[in-house]
C-alpha cells in the first residue's frame, strides 16, 4: 500500500516509528521555516511538521499543497513538545516530523469548507456529495450506519436467519404508495415495477420453507415525500415461520436494544418496550407514533361536557366529536400573543379554534379556582372545576382545549402537544423511548376511493375472534399488526401473515378487489398457498430512520451516502434526466405533456 498507517490512529505508543501516510490536506499552517499541515485519512487527522532546516525539499513541496490535497508523507512518529499536546485530538500526543513530502493530486479550492463543521446550504452539499461525505459528521455518520448493519447481520445470523436476496425488477407489491416502473424493451408496452418492499417473496420464501428470513432491502416508493422520507430507502426486511407476534417483537427487541447500548450512549426508556393498542395511543396522544419521551397527554372531556351550556362544545359533541385538552404545567404565563400562535397552528389542522383557561394563583372569594380564560363567560365555575380536577391542573397551569371531529383532535391537539413539547424541552435527544403499538385496525376507510383499504397490506392477518367482522362491521376488525416507534417516528412495521388461501380471498374482496384483479395481481401467491403455507409473520425496521435516530440527526438524508432531496432530485448526478429519442424508440415509449 502506498501508506504503512492510518493517519487518525497513530498514538504515542507509535513514538520513534517510522511511517508512510497519505491522505488529505485538512488544513495548512506555514511559519516560514516550519510548514505544519493537519493530514485527514477516514480514521482521523494527525498533525505533520516540515522543518526547511532538515527536509529542505520536502518543505518547498510542502509550500505548494492546498486544502484537499492528496498527499504522500513518510516521517518519525515523535511525541509533541511538552506544553503543545492537543487533548481535542485522539492523536494530540505526537506528530510526525516529515522527511518527503509527495503531492498525489491537487486539489481545486472546495465550494464549501470541509475541516470546520459549520452549517452549509443542503443544495450544494449534496450537489458535491463527495465532498460533503468528507466531513467529519458525515463519516460519522456513515460510520455509524455500517456498524449497525454489521451488527444486524450478526445478530441475525448467530439466530438461524439466512440473507436472501430477492429481485428488484418485479411486479407490483402494493405497500400504499406508487410503483415505480420500468419499461420492457423485450416486451412492448409491459412494465416492471421496482418492490415498494419484499413482502410477497420473503412470504413465498416461508412458502419454499426456509423459515426464517432477512435481507438488507431497497425498497421503492413513489410518494410525497418529508424529511423522513425517501423515494428509495433501506429497510432490514425479515420474516419467520411459525411465530406469534411476540416471537417477531421479542427478537427485534432484542436486536434494537443492543444496537442503542453498543453503539451509543443513550439511554433506553423503558425495558421491555411498553406496549401501546392503536385506540390508546390515539386516544392520548392523537397519533400512533406517540413520542412517549414526555407527557402532555390528552385528557378527554367529551363525557363531562355533554351538556354544556356552551353550545360550541355541546354541538360538537352531539354531532358525533370530541372535546379534549391538554394541560401545560406554568403554562398560565404564557402571553396572549404566543396563545394566538398556537391558535393559529392548530387552525393548520382542521381546529376550528383553541380554548384556552390559565389557573391563576389563589381563589375566587367563593372558593373556586381564579382563571383568566378565552371562554370564561360560556363556562360554569363547576364545569370549570370538573375539568381542572380532571387534568390535574394546578395553579399556573394552562389548559388547552380543541373541541372537533375526532380525526381533527387528534391531528391538531397531537401536533401542537409535539411543538410544546420541543418548545418546552421535554424531548431529551439522549433517551429513546421505544414502544410497541398494537391492535392496529385491520382496515381504514378512503374517502378519495370510496372504498375500505388494508392499514397495513392486504396480506396481515385479522386477529382471530374478529375475522366474523370482516364483512358485517369491518371497521372494527382488529390485525395482527404491530409498529415499533420511538421518539414520535415509525422505526418498524410487521405482521402476522394471512396463510389460508380462502381468508385470503376474503380479505382480497373486503377491500373490493375482485378475484379476477386478485388472480392477475396476486395470482402467484393464491397459487402458492394451495401447497402447503406454514403459519409466519415478520417485520421491517426503516434502517435509515433508525440510523438517524442513533446518530441524534433529524433528517435521514444525513445518514443516506447520496440521498435525494425534498423534491426526488439527485442533485450530484442530475436524476431525473430526459433519455435520448433512440431510447424511447427502443423502450416503445413516447413522452406527452
Ligand atoms: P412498512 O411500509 O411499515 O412495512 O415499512 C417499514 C418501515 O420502513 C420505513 N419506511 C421508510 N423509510 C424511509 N423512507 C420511506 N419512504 C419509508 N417508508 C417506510 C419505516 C417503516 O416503519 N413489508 C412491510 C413490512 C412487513 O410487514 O414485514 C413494510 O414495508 O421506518
Amino acid at each position: 500500500m502506498l501508506k504503512t498507517h492510518a493517519c487518525g490512529l497513530l498514538r504515542l505508543r507509535d513514538a520513534g516509528e517510522h511511517v508512510v501516510l497519505a491522505g488529505w490536506v485538512h488544513r495548512r499552517r506555514d511559519h516560514g521555516g516550519i510548514i505544519f499541515l493537519d493530514l485527514r485519512d477516514r480514521e482521523g487527522i494527525v498533525q505533520v511538521v516540515i522543518d526547511s532546516a532538515k527536509a529542505p525539499e520536502a518543505h518547498k513541496v510542502a509550500s505548494e499543497v492546498r486544502p484537499e490535497y492528496v498527499i504522500q508523507v513518510s516521517g518519525k512518529v515523535e511525541p509533541r513538545p511538552q506544553g503543545f499536546e492537543n487533548p481535542d485530538l485522539p492523536t494530540g500526543d505526537v506528530e510526525v516530523h516529515v522527511e518527503e513530502v509527495k503531492i498525489l493530486s491537487a486539489s481545486r479550492t472546495p465550494p464549501f469548507q470541509i475541516n470546520e463543521d459549520i452549517p452549509v446550504d443542503e443544495a450544494l452539499r449534496l450537489r458535491y456529495r463527495y465532498l460533503d461525505l468528507r466531513r467529519q459528521r458525515m463519516q460519522r455518520n456513515l460510520g455509524l450506519r455500517h456498524r449497525s448493519i454489521m451488527h444486524m447481520r450478526e445478530f441475525l445470523d448467530k439466530r438461524g436467519f439466512w440473507e436472501i436476496e430477492t429481485p428488484i425488477l418485479i411486479k407490483s407489491t402494493p405497500e400504499g404508495a406508487r410503483d415505480f416502473v420500468v419499461p420492457s424493451r423485450l416486451h412492448p408496452g409491459k412494465f416492471y415495477a421496482l418492490p415498494q418492499s419484499p413482502q410477497q417473496l420473503k412470504q413465498l420464501l416461508m412458502v419454499a420453507g426456509y423459515e426464517k428470513y432477512f435481507q438488507i432491502a431497497r425498497c421503492f416508493r413513489d410518494e410525497d415525500l418529508r424529511a423522513d422520507r425517501q423515494p428509495e430507502f433501506t429497510q432490514l426486511d425479515l420474516e419467520m415461520s411459525f411465530v406469534e407476534p411476540e416471537d417477531v417483537q421479542s427478537l427485534i427487541e432484542e436486536l434494537l436494544t443492543e444496537q442503542v447500548e453498543k453503539m451509543t450512549g443513550k439511554a433506553i426508556w423503558k425495558k421491555p418496550f411498553p406496549r401501546l393498542t392503536y385506540d390508546e395511543a390515539m386516544a392520548k396522544y392523537g397519533s400512533d407514533k406517540p413520542d412517549l419521551r414526555f407527557g402532555l397527554e390528552f385528557v378527554d372531556f367529551t363525557k363531562t361536557l355533554e351538556n354544556s351550556s356552551f353550545r360550541v362544545f355541546s354541538s360538537t359533541i352531539a354531532s358525533g366529536g370530541q372535546v379534549k385538552g391538554i394541560n401545560v404545567p406554568g403554562g398560565a404565563e404564557f402571553s396572549r400573543k404566543k396563545i394566538d400562535e398556537l391558535t393559529d397552528f392548530v387552525k393548520q389542522y382542521e381546529a376550528k379554534g383553541l380554548v384556552w383557561i390559565a389557573r391563576q394563583q389563589g381563589q375566587n372569594e367563593d372558593g373556586t379556582p381564579k382563571i383568566r380564560s378565552s371562554v370564561s363567560k360560556h363556562l360554569s365555575k363547576e364545569e370549570v372545576a370538573a375539568m381542572f380536577e380532571l387534568a390535574d391542573v394546578k395553579e399556573g397551569d394552562l389548559l388547552l382545549i380543541v373541541a372537533d371531529q375526532p380525526k381533527v383532535v387528534a391531528a391538531s391537539l397531537g401536533n401542537l402537544r409535539l411543538r410544546l413539547g420541543r418548545e418546552l424541552g421535554l424531548m431529551d435527544d439522549d433517551v429513546m423511548a421505544l414502544a410497541w403499538i398494537v391492535d392496529f385496525p385491520l382496515l381504514e376507510w378512503s374517502e378519495e376511493e370510496n372504498r375500505w383499504k388494508a392499514m397495513h397490506h392486504p396480506f396481515t392477518s385479522a386477529v382471530d375472534e374478529d375475522w366474523d367482522k370482516l364483512e358485517t362491521d369491518p371497521g372494527s376488525v382488529r390485525a395482527k399488526a404491530y409498529d415499533a416507534v420511538c421518539n414520535g417516528a415509525e422505526i418498524a412495521g410487521g405482521s402476522i401473515r394471512i396463510h389460508r388461501p380462502d381468508l385470503q380471498s376474503r380479505m382480497f374482496r373486503a377491500l373490493g378487489i375482485s378475484e379476477e384483479e386478485a388472480r392477475a395481481q396476486f395470482g402467484h401467491l393464491l397459487e402458492a398457498f394451495t401447497y402447503g403455507v406454514p403459519p409466519h409473520g415478520g417485520i421491517a425496521v426503516g434502517i435509515d430512520r433508525w440510523v438517524a435516530m442513533l446518530a441524534s440527526e433529524k433528517s435521514i438524508r444525513e445518514v443516506i451516502a447520496f440521498p435525494k432531496t425534498a423534491q426526488g432530485v439527485d442533485l450530484m448526478v442530475q436524476a431525473p434526466s430526459p433519455i435520448t429519442d433512440e431510447q424511447l424508440r427502443e423502450l416503445h415509449l413516447k413522452v406527452v405533456d
